[in-house]
């Protein structure tokens, strides 16, 4: 198929572009490079252009001939929204509607959406099955929210069909280092452990050592890019085979603490990881773990490099070739 990627430079938009180049689809990129990389696009063409641009997308749709829409373009700080919740409601909100419309004047159908386990706030339980109270604590959580629903309501409306995937934490780096994780600032954990361990930052602050859970650091659950894009090409065949639209968490059911996650550093790349306790960040829950039974009897997937091990080892690979060891 002829594949719209929207946010196709960055992180996982990338990840995926390959992914879906590798199983036959054509990839088109459309970017505004606001956070992506123009060297991240390798499989197939750019455009580049702002997804709220009412003018540029319906054009692309055409000369493009897209059958579907992969959606990956957004704002992602869950801090940031907190302070400035009008730059998320406007671009992962509106300007995702513009890219709604265009797909209805178009005729397209199919769209697979990037959500976030951000939709559910504190778990009252985990692992966090898809029926769990959706209650952001944040307004990027409730822009994905926001944008999850109304995809549902143009399906029962419009006939179009999407698959919302609510990834838990990305992580690690594209396994033939094509590609890896280039977020500027950067706040995810994994790669400012990884950055700490270089020498390229002076340590890594544990945000919280007194949750409630065994080592008293934060769990996640970490799910490895290449899983990632492995499951937007199902979610997408899954969806022109006559799927029902449906939300989705990907995840592995496996937590893992800060304090584990420095551990591995420490274990797998040499030297420790300078680690220094700090307050817990504002927002931030204890735990969250994802259930992903219902990815994996929809769509058949099941995470295949998402255990700790090759999470570390292939980002660490990336970020190492970026910027040699310093110290
Ligand atoms: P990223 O910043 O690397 O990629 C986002 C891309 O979208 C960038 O290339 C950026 O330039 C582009 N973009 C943003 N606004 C745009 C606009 N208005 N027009 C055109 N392009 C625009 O982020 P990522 O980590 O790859 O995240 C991709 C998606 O996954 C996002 O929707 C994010 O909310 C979601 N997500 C990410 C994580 C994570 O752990 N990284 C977790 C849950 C959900
Ligand atoms: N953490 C630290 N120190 C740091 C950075 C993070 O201790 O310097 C901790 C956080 O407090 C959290 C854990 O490491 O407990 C993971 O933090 P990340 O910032 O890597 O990821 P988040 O869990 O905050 O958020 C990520 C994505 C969101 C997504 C969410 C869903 O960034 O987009 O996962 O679980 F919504």
């Amino acid at each position: 198929m002829r594949v719209l990627v929207t946010g196709g430079a960055g992180y996982i938009g990338s990840q995926t572009a390959k992914a879906l180049a590798r199983s036959g689809h054509e990839v088109i990129v459309l970017d505004n490079l606001v956070t992506g990389h123009r060297e991240a696009v390798k499989w197939g063409p750019f455009v580049e252009g702002d997804l709220g641009d009412k003018e540029l997308l319906p054009r692309v749709f055409k000369e493009h001939r897209i059958e579907a829409v992969l959606h990956f373009a957004a704002s992602l700080l869950v801090g940031e929204s907190v302070k400035d919740p009008q730059k998320y409601f406007w671009n992962n909100v509106v300007n995702t509607l513009v890219l709604l419309d265009a797909m209805k004047a178009s005729g397209v159908k199919y769209i697979v959406f990037s959500s976030s386990a951000a939709t559910y706030g504190n778990p009252e339980k985990v692992p966090i099955p898809e029926d769990h109270p959706l209650r952001p604590l944040n307004p990027y959580g409730e822009s994905k929210l926001c944008m999850e629903r109304a995809i549902r309501w143009y399906s029962v409306a419009y006939g179009l069909r999407g698959v919302a995937l609510r990834y838990f934490n990305a992580a690690g780096a594209d396994l033939d280092g094509d590609l890896g994780e280039e977020h500027d600032p950067e706040t995810h954990l994994i790669p400012l452990v990884i950055k700490a361990a270089l020498g390229q930052r002076p340590d890594v602050e544990v945000y919280g050592t007194d949750y409630p859970t065994p080592d008293g650091t934060a769990i996640r659950d970490y799910i490895h890019v290449v899983d990632l894009a492995d499951a937007h090409v199902r979610a997408l065949e899954y969806l022109v085979a006559g799927g029902e639209s449906t939300e989705l968490n990907l995840g592995t059911g496996q937590g893992h603490s800060v304090r584990e996650v420095a551990a591995g550093v420490d274990k797998l790349c040499g030297g420790l990881v300078p680690a220094k306790d700090a307050p817990r960040r504002a927002g931030d829950a204890a735990a969250l773990v994802a259930d992903p039974t219902k990815a994996k009897q929809l769509l058949g997937w099941y995470p295949k490099y998402s255990d700790l091990d090759t999470i570390i080892q292939s980002a660490w690979k990336w970020h190492s070739s970026k910027s040699p060891k310093t110290k």
